[in-house]
């Protein structure tokens, strides 16, 4: 069903990786909600390797036709000029920047003990040191016109996943990068919020084309391997669009006060993740040695009711 406001009528919005999944959604709800839209997309292969503006410009032709405007940038998040150039391409062809989304995402999967430097180094790249390029280049132009909005795009990959400590590294370390960010320009009107989204209709989650069925057989896989209490069973398949839907409600003036927070969405759930806290602790005025803290009762106290997680 079609919304009916514009709620994002007169916006310039920046989507990163807009190409394919949740970019491209995310691309097509900010267009439908009014925003005029630089589609970036490096058009490379799921382990980043490639490159084809054509990707971005198909998602350009989708957005005219639904009467709206954009513009394709075929630069790559994980470089610092090329970040540069995708924020100028929407000062100088829409005249200002209002939302920045991060989204451009690669996965190379690898147990730790066979993961290399290079597939190492190329998930932080795109993921990790990607966020912080484009906040780095759009932060002036927010903090001088006191306001913007910006999300990030973190994953329940962070909380832990079996054979992804590349990507769950550069997930975390945009979650904490979230909150600083937040505090650094929430005094001029900024917010930074991040995501932690599940859409299994995406080539990065294996699911592009082939249909809810491959979509369960990974939630399946990835039920197994993520720690904590979290299911990876939903109550609906995980889409694209859902995610892209509380994007632009972010993005809104709805949700203008929040700020350094990190939202779940995905499968017919939307929620707020807490903010870590220490769960428990123990005072000792002369401080701690090996000797203090090798107390069985402190250990019951601290540790004793831990699941297991081998
Ligand atoms: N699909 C999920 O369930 C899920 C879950 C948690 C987090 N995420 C995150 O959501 C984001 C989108 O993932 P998706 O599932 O839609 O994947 P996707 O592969 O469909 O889309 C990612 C896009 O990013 C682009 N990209 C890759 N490297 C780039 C670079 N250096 N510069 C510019 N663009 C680049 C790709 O070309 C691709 O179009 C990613 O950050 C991903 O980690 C996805």
């Amino acid at each position: 069903m079609a919304d009916s406001k514009q709620r994002l009528a007169g916006k310039v919005a920046i989507v990163t990786g807009a190409g394919h999944g949740i970019g491209r959604a995310e691309a097509l709800e900010l267009a439908r909600q009014g925003a005029k839209v630089v589609v970036n997309d490096l058009g490379g292969d799921t382990k980043g390797e490639g490159a084809d503006l054509g990707v971005a410009q198909r998602v350009v032709q989708e957005i005219a036709a639904l009467g709206a405007s954009a513009v394709a940038n075929g630069d790559s998040v994980a470089s610092f000029e090329g970040a540069r150039r995708i924020v100028e391409t929407a000062i100088k062809t829409f005249g200002r920047l209002d939302i920045l989304i991060n989204n451009a995402g690669n996965a190379r999967p690898r147990v730790i003990y066979n993961l290399s430097e290079e597939d190492w180094d190329a998930v932080i790249a795109v993921h990790l040191k990607g966020c912080f390029n484009m906040v780095r280049h759009a932060a002036p132009i927010f903090r001088e016109q006191r306001s913007g909005v910006i999300i990030n795009t973190g994953s329940e990959s962070g909380l832990g996943h079996f054979g992804q400590a590349n990507y769950s590294a550069a997930k975390e370390g945009i979650i904490g990068f979230t909150r600083t960010v937040a505090r650094d320009l929430g005094r001029y009107g900024v917010r930074v919020n991040a995501i932690r989204p599940r859409a299994i209709d995406t080539r990065l989650a294996g699911g592009e084309g082939g249909g809810v069925e491959a979509g369960a057989r990974l939630e399946q896989t990835f039920g197994r391997h993520v720690l904590g209490t979290r299911s990876m069973k939903t109550p609906r398949p995980a889409k694209a669009e859902e995610v892209a839907a509380l994007v632009a409600w972010l993005c809104t003036d709805a949700m203008a006060a929040v700020n350094g927070r990190t939202f779940q969405i995905g499968g017919g759930e939307v929620g707020l993740w807490s903010e870590p806290e220490l769960i428990r602790s123990s005072l000792r005025e002369e401080g701690w040695t090996v000797d203090a803290l090798d107390n069985e009762m402190l250990r019951d106290y601290l540790v004793g009711d831990i699941i297991d997680q081998r």
